[in-house]
């Protein structure tokens, strides 16, 4: 590496939806130590559409990106390549003292493989979350991210364990909380009514909702909504669960094309489905602040209902944040119809099972991460 800066320069990189609520208060923290410690932040524009990204920066309160790779959409190996090939003179220009890189997705893999050939150090937060399934696109990006990461930062102490058994050195691994709760707990004032939602989503209030409330459903996992079979699947039971209680449907656009390519169209045209485009954060906040339960196929929309105390139904085989069962409100229900409707209905009677938050899911994660920053690369 050559001569640092001054202030040092911690490169925050963005790339997709579930990046932006985990940067935010990260962002916010730099602001205060910005003496000390500069933040340049590129976004890889893995994610473009306004809905997906405009927003979030602006609710967020996340400063204009420095950079914008504007990579786009394409296939695994041509999302990744692009963005290594468009960060990599950004990095030689900027000469960060480290690159730090959230969650899972291609732009976190993609970005750390680039800094990592050029020996600057690598800030993963969200490390060592595994579902053990190697099918899932963003297990193959966590398990490579950590492997080549200098400081993980995990959300909850199964994490540490995960790391270990993969032979990261414990010295560089730290328990810091959720910085995606900091952002929740930030906004949760902010939350904008579900009745508003759907009165500039659908143009009216649906009447249906008003007397029994609603549930909130997401879906946009490969595995669920990338093979029609599956997805058919799914949408019919979803179905089946509006006859008890009315859904809102906000969706994805991977989700959305599956749909329109497959015609399945008619499943979720029902008058008790309201599928909506892809809300903003502040929305989505309020739509499941005020939800009966929410089913989800989301890692994040796992840990944040965890944190509002509302019930979760996991629409996967198994999830990389266990806590949210152990401790939360989550229960991992699969695909299996009977499972679902079985979940619905105990939740519907019971209320569902009650969750506490989880240890130092508190909002000062992004706090800590950067006190631990100053304390260690920084200083050496
Ligand atoms: C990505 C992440 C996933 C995360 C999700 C949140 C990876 C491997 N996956 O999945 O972990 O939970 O984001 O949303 O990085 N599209 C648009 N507009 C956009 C973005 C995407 O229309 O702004 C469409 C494109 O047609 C694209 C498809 O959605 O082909 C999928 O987008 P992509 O970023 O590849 O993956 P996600 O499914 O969004």
């Amino acid at each position: 590496m050559g001569r640092r800066m001054f202030p040092p320069v911690l490169m925050c990189i963005v790339g997709a939806r579930p990046n932006f609520m985990k940067i935010a208060p990260i962002a916010t923290e730099l602001q205060k130590h910005k003496d000390a410690l500069r933040l340049s932040l590129v976004h890889t524009g893995q994610h473009y559409d306004e809905a997906m990204k405009g927003a979030f920066f602006n609710q967020l309160g996340i400063p204009q990106p420095d950079v914008d790779l504007e990579v786009g959409s394409g296939s695994h190996a041509v999302q990744t390549a692009q963005i290594m090939l468009r960060f990599e003179p950004v990095l030689d220009t900027v000469k960060p003292f480290a690159v730090l890189v959230v969650g899972d997705v291609n732009s976190t893999i993609a970005c750390s493989l680039v800094a990592v050939k050029k020996n600057i150090p690598i800030i993963h937060i969200e490390a060592g979350l595994r579902s053990y399934d190697r099918q899932m696109p963003e297990e193959v990006n966590r398990v490579l991210t950590d492997q080549i990461s200098e400081l993980l930062f995990t959300t909850e102490r199964s994490a540490k364990l995960n790391l270990l058994r993969e032979g990261i050195g414990e010295a560089k691994i730290h328990f810091v909380g959720n910085v995606m709760i900091d952002s929740l707990l930030n906004h949760l004032k902010q939350a904008v009514p579900y009745q508003t939602t759907l009165r500039n989503s659908t143009g009216a209030l649906p009447q249906c909702v008003l007397p029994n409330g609603y549930g909130v459903l997401t879906l946009h996992r490969p595995s669920n909504v990338d093979d029609p079979v599956v997805l058919e699947r799914l949408l019919g039971v979803v179905s089946s669960v509006s006859r008890k209680l009315p859904i809102l449907f906000p969706i994805h656009p991977r989700t959305r094309k599956m749909i329109e390519q497959t015609r399945l169209g008619n499943l979720v045209k029902q008058p008790a489905i309201l599928s909506i485009p892809p809300v903003s954060y502040f929305e989505m906040l309020g739509l499941m602040k005020s939800a009966k339960l929410v089913l989800t196929d989301s890692g994040g929309v796992q840990e944040e209902t965890t944190a509002l105390g509302i019930p979760c139904i996991t629409l996967r085989e198994n999830t990389e944040r266990p806590i949210t069962v152990e401790e939360g409100t989550n229960t991992v229900v699969g695909s299996d119809p009977e499972t679902i409707l079985s979940c619905v209905d105990d939740i519907l009677q019971t209320g569902g099972k009650a969750g506490k938050v989880p240890e130092y899911w508190d909002g000062k994660a992004a706090s800590r991460i950067i006190k631990i920053v100053q304390e260690t690369i920084l200083s050496h």
